[in-house]
This record gives structure tokens, C-alpha cells and sequence, in this order.
């Protein structure tokens, strides 16, 4: 949606705050929004638009500050000049900038969002901010369009109350320009169910739990509270390998990151949530994951060598070092979620060097992808790798370099602690 995103709200600047922020139910959702940040200090608004849910916030809590970032200097201007009041303009600092980028010098403990997620092109780098710019325990406040949306209700509803109160000839032609602004979102939103948001933010990140999870907006939105773990650190993790629902978690932060963060995966109909990631191999594997404060950081699935046959196989003629006395395993995928320490990731793949070595595999053979940020890891680690070749003829297009590494001969990677 990018620039494209920029015009839209560009035109609706003004007929928000002629009608939407007008109208009883966005007034509903705003009180409900503001309740769930009472008595917060410091509170950032990312995506504040005009900036009414940070004047309501700091109307209702005289002695808090807030920020908001908005991409959208008509949004802000309208802010300035006609939502934040005089007696509360020292309080606020309004930012000309993405939401999804922006870090203060110091972090909240609150955070905001009302309306923003649906209409990001990237709209998971939004979490991650708001993780990122969240004290330990603060909490995020978000609603957003929920799955299902008819946003014709929400018109409707405007329509009605606007007629009623007598004014529709002097607002009708904001109303047509939400209308039209809607109907470019149509089959464009991103949006999730309420269930859906719940899970992305407690399994992918780092909130510890849900406070508040409802409909709000006629139904249209969710309405969710979470609470922010700590912060991690790398010796605090606990490396081992994954049991029983541990491993279905495995399979959804492989789906998460390949398919929601990078778009590596194709979309299927008949499978489209995390069972896409799931294959027959996972049956053979061993799942290294990173566990902390009880949740999976990171993870490296290793398929055991087995007479299903290992997955490079179909690339590669691995009979030269297939000897009776060799046990072969091929990592399968190596994902660290975003909010993961640096260094996450190597720790998972060192204990699992080591896990390997005492269940008696001496060999590691596997593909890694022609991409130069993966290239140089692997060369760090001292992996040893042939030219690429494409993956064409199994349906895939990408190259990928063969690497077969003797375990037994390891490396100063992973000799190292
Ligand atoms: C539907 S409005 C919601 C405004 C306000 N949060 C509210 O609830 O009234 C969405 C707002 O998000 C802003 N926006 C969209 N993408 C953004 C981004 N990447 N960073 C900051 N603001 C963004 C738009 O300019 C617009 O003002």
C-alpha cells in the first residue's frame, strides 16, 4: 500500500474530524481505548492521526506525557491546531514519522495503537515496535479492523447519526470521501481475528499475557491489552529440545517468520495457517529451541537420518559419504523471532551441534541459501560450501549451496562455549 497509503489519509484528514471521530461509536471505542491506559505515565500513540486519544488520555490523567507518531503531516497539523488543547499541548510531543520504525530515547510504559495495524503493509513491524519501545510490564493497547470486518456497517451507522443530528448536507461529502477511502481497503486490509492477535502477540512478541481482548467498533474491530514480558538475555535462556505442544509452537514461529514476516511461502488455499510449514519430516525430527520466561525464542528443526530418506537427497547424490558408519542429519529451518537477543540464534545451533555429536551423528549435510547475509554466517561457523545450484527442477526458485560437514571435525564455532 505504501505511498499510496500516504494519499489516502492525506483525503480523509479532514473528514476524520468533521465525522468519524464525531460519531458515537468511534467515541465508545476512544473511552474504551483511554480506560485501558488510566494512570499511565508515559504513553506513545503510534499512528495517532489527529490526535484525539492522546488529548482524552491526558484530559483524563493530568499528570502523565505522551508522544505521537504520525506519517501524515495533514493528520498532525489538524492535531495542533483544533484536538490538542492549550492546557495539555506542553504534555504531548507529536512526531512526524513511521510508526512502525520509530524509537524514542526512552521507553513508555504504555503504548498505543487505535486503527493503524489494517492498513500496514508490514503491519507485524508494528508489534515489534511497540515491544521495542515498551518498559518491561508496560502495556500495548491496540484495536484494529478484525477479520470479517463490513466496514458498510460502520457507514450506515454514521449516515443514521449524522442525519439525524441534522447536519448530513454540510457533511455529506466527508462522508463520501470515507466511503470512497473504504472501498480502496476492500480485500487490501490486514486484518486478523481476535483469537489470532491474542496468539501472534504472547507466542511471537514477547508479551507475557493478555489483559483485555473484546470487540469494540460495532463489532467491526478488536479491542486487545497486553502485558510486555521482560527483557531477554542471552544467559538466561534455557536451550534444549522441544516436547509435546512445544513443538506444535515450533511449527507456528517457522509459519510466522517464513510466511507473515517474509513472504517466503506461496499462499495455499486448503492449508493456509501453520500446518503449510508442517511436512512428513518433522515426524523424524529433533526440534532445538530456545526457550525463555516460557516462551520460544528460537528454533532449528534436525531431520535424523532415517529410510524416509533426507529432503537434500533429491538434490544431492549424498552415497559417497552415506558408509555404514555414518549418521547423517540435515538441519531443517533455523528461525530467530525478532525480538530475540542477538546470538539467540547460535545458541541454539551450538547446543544442537552438541546434542547431535552425544546421540551419535556424524555428519551434517544440508542446503543453505544463496543469500549473502546467510552466506556469511555459515562461513563464520566454518561450514564448508560447494557452488550453488538451483532448485528449479523441484518446483523452487532459488539457488542453494551444499554444505557436509564432519562433526567429529567441528569447528572453533562450535568448540567454543
Ligand atoms: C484510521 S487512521 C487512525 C488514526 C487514529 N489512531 C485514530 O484512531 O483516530 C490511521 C492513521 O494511521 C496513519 N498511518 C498509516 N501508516 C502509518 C505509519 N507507517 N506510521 C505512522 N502513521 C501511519 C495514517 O496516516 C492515519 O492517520
Amino acid at each position: 500500500m505504501g505511498n499510496r497509503n500516504i494519499e489516502w489519509w492525506e483525503k480523509i484528514a479532514r473528514a476524520y474530524e468533521k465525522v468519524i471521530i464525531r460519531t458515537s461509536f468511534y467515541q465508545d471505542m476512544e473511552s474504551e481505548l483511554v480506560e485501558k491506559l488510566k494512570g499511565r505515565k508515559r504513553v506513545l500513540d503510534l499512528g495517532c492521526g489527529i490526535g484525539n486519544v492522546l488529548e482524552k488520555f491526558l484530559r483524563e490523567n493530568p499528570s502523565s506525557t505522551a508522544v505521537g507518531v504520525e506519517l501524515n503531516q495533514s493528520m498532525i497539523d489538524i492535531a495542533e491546531r483544533e484536538i490538542i488543547s492549550e492546557q495539555n499541548n506542553g504534555r504531548v510531543k507529536l512526531v512526524n514519522g513511521d510508526a512502525t520504525k520509530y524509537i524514542d530515547s526512552e521507553r513508555f510504559d504504555a503504548v498505543v495503537s487505535s486503527n493503524v495495524l489494517f492498513c500496514l503493509e508490514k503491519p507485524f513491524d508494528l508489534l515489534l515496535n511497540a515491544y521495542n519501545t515498551l518498559l518491561p510490564g508496560g502495556h500495548f493497547v491496540l484495536t484494529s479492523m478484525k477479520e470479517g470486518a463490513n466496514l458498510e456497517t460502520l457507514m450506515q451507522a454514521a449516515t443514521e447519526e449524522i442525519k439525524s443530528s441534522g447536519e448530513f448536507k454540510e457533511k455529506e461529502q466527508y462522508l463520501n470521501t470515507v466511503h470512497s477511502v473504504n472501498s480502496m481497503f476492500k480485500g487490501k486490509a490486514n486484518v486478523l481475528t481476535n483469537q489470532r492477535i491474542a496468539e501472534v502477540l504472547t507466542k511471537f512478541y514477547g508479551f507475557r499475557r493478555i489483559l483485555h481482548n473484546s470487540d469494540t467498533y460495532l463489532g467491526q474491530n478488536f479491542l486487545v491489552a497486553a502485558e510486555r514480558g521482560k527483557d531477554v538475555k542471552l544467559d538466561e535462556l534455557d536451550v534444549k529440545v522441544a516436547e509435546g505442544d512445544e513443538i506444535i509452537d515450533t511449527f507456528k514461529i517457522r509459519y510466522h517468520c517464513m510466511k507473515e514476516r517474509l513472504g517466503f511461502l506461496e499462499a495455499n488455499p486448503l492449508l493456509d495457517n501453520w500446518q503449510m510449514e508442517y511436512d512428513v519430516f518433522d515426524f523424524k525430527a529433533h526440534h532445538v529451541i530456545a526457550v525463555h520466561d516460557g516462551r520460544i525464542l528460537s528454533l532449528e528443526r534436525y531431520v535424523g537420518d532415517s529410510n524416509i530418506g533426507l529432503p537434500v537427497e533429491k538434490v544431492y547424490d549424498l552415497s559417497p559419504i552415506r558408509k555404514q558408519d555414518t549418521k547423517l542429519c540435515e538441519p531443517g529451518r533455523w528461525v530467530s523471532l525478532p525480538f530475540a537477543p542477538k546470538g539467540a540464534g547460535k545458541a541454539v545451533i551450538k547446543w544442537a551441534y552438541n546434542f547431535l555429536l552425544g546421540a551419535g551423528f556424524t555428519h551434517w549435510v544440508g542446503t543453505v541459501d544463496e543469500e549473502p547475509r546467510v552466506i556469511s554466517y555459515y562461513k563464520r561457523m566454518g561450514f564448508p560450501l560447494e557452488n550453488p545450484r538451483s532448485l528449479e527442477a523441484l518446483g523452487i526458485k532459488r539457488n542453494v549451496y551444499f554444505t557436509c560437514f564432519d562433526l567429529n571435525q567441528g569447528s572453533d564455532f562450535f568448540k567454543k562455549d
